[in-house]
């Protein structure tokens, strides 16, 4: 029996899940994390309050299961970037999150180059990715220390190694997607040329021991909290999808063990590199989910997101929302777009907005899933979904609806977490197979569309205008 304590590092909260041999959960304690969103596009967040929150759910969590732990598992929030002092462990600056729009006028320097860029990494040259956001952090913030994602700097205190695994460095813009290794030529054209990077390992490789839980285990199971979703999702076919709704929403799809070069604006990552295996993903991003339903809390629309089902309209009024609060990404790689509402008349109330605010965020995973089918080359039949949106049935229907496909709800709230306490157990059980350390699942909940082919194309080719002029706007 492999008993995990398995951390989800996620953008709006960090949650501690120990589980035992099979998977099944012992204890789970989170802590909400709250980003600060400033003038420009800026998103970040206190690195010590990401510390802080790993150790003190870590801790409660292996308290409340009352069993010692075998391993530690990490999960982390990809993209995020920091600047940290390697003697000390001490943040020299605020982590830049994914979300943090700031690094746009980098990107934009360096478009002549996006198609190379593309061909070599998989992705587009976008802030959202790591290398922009850390080279805009070397002309903006400090020169001192080290420039890495969160991942590397949370192991580092658990471990004191230099590291980061496979799937987060796919995520960077600084990786050869297909030799999964540092590329000097990439580094150069971000200007990061000169800087001291972690080692990429394995997401089964037991990279040190910590002995902040209790007695000294090891720390095995890091990688990038999408492709652990993933995993945990049993995504191990190629054509296999999930979407992830959580701060933002997230699809990928596995494409076996070749990284494609999207030809429908997708990007390409690895999903997971183990002893055995480096399948890959592709994957499209709709960057505000949780985020807009925040947004709508905030402005008052609903008290929380416990209440979405019972406010959203259960018909539209012709309002349509296009909720780009952070830029848009796939297929369009505008971070400069803004959020839209357009069709609102004298009758439109709260509860229209709210099930626009629904609508737009599954118009936008239904127009990834129309992408997927493109690169894959045959369509999707199935979506697996997980994340506390998944709650609203009103979402999951209209994804359903909007999609034209089946959506399977993962029965765990925590798919992440066990994604990464699966590699773990993969690690330290090396007669398992992935198959076996993942375990079987049956959907929570199933949503069948109930809208027809024509009324779905009718909705999404309005949306879709609506996303067009979006992206069009004057910048
Ligand atoms: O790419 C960013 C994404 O992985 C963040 O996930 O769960 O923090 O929204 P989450």
């Amino acid at each position: 029996m492999t008993t995990v304590l398995a951390i989800d590092q996620g953008t709006s909260g960090t949650k501690a899940v120990v589980v035992d041999g099979q998977g099944a959960t012992l204890a789970i304690v989170e802590a909400a994390l709250h980003p600060h969103y400033g003038d420009g596009g800026a998103v970040e967040q206190d690195p010590r309050d990401l510390l802080a929150s790993v150790m003190d759910t870590g801790r409660r969590a292996v308290a409340a299961a009352g069993r010692p732990i075998d391993a530690v598992a990490l999960a982390n929030q990809g993209e995020t970037v920091l600047a940290w002092d390697p003697a000390t462990g001490a943040p020299l600056t605020p982590a830049i999150v994914w979300q943090d729009r700031r690094a746009e006028g980098i990107c934009r320097a360096l478009s002549d180059n996006a198609p190379w860029v593309a061909q070599r990494t998989g992705l587009v040259l976008d802030p959202y990715f790591s290398a922009p956001k850390m080279a805009w952090l070397r002309a903006n913030l400090t020169r001192q220390g080290v420039v890495t994602t969160v991942d590397t700097w949370l192991v580092h205190h658990l471990t004191g190694q230099f590291v980061t695994d496979a799937a987060t460095a796919s995520r960077s813009l600084l990786t050869d997607v297909d030799a999964v290794a540092w590329d000097p030529e990439l580094l150069d054209l971000f200007g990061l040329g000169a800087e001291e990077l972690p080692r990429i390992v394995r997401c089964d490789e037991i990279v040190g021991t910590t002995r902040a839980f209790g007695p000294e285990v090891p720390v095995v199971g890091l990688i990038v909290d999408q492709q652990a979703a993933l995993l945990a999702e049993a995504c191990w076919d190629p054509g296999a999808a999930k979407c992830t709704y959580g701060t933002g929403a997230f699809l990928l799809a596995n494409t076996g063990e070749t990284a494609l070069r999207s030809t429908a604006g997708l990007t390409s990552s690895v999903a997971w590199h183990t002893a055995t295996q480096t399948p890959y993903c592709v994957d499209g991003q709709v960057y505000t989910a949780a985020s807009a339903i925040r947004w709508i809390k905030n402005l008052g629309f609903i008290q929380s997101a416990s209440d979405l089902d019972s406010v959203a309209a259960t018909e539209s009024d012709g309002t349509l929302c296009v909720p780009a609060l952070a830029g848009l990404a796939a297929p369009w790689w505008r971070p400069d777009a803004t959020a839209t509402f357009t069709g609102m008349t004298l009758s439109t109330r709260t509860e229209h907005l709210v099930l626009a605010v629904l609508q737009g965020i599954a118009a936008q995973v239904a127009t990834l899933c129309t992408l997927v089918t493109s690169d894959l080359g045959t369509p999707l039949t199935r979506l697996r979904v997980d994340g506390g949106l998944t709650r609203s049935r009103t979402l999951m229907q209209a994804q359903a609806d909007l999609a034209q496909i089946p959506i399977d709800v993962y029965p765990s709230p925590h798919a992440t977490p066990l994604g990464a306490a699966a590699l773990a157990r993969l690690a330290l059980n090396p007669r398992l197979t992935l198959a076996e350390a993942v375990g079987r699942w049956q959907p929570s909940a199933v949503y069948e569309p109930t809208w027809s082919a024509d009324r779905a194309g009718e909705y999404l080719s309005s949306w879709t205008a609506l996303a067009e002029a979006t992206t069009t706007k004057e910048s």
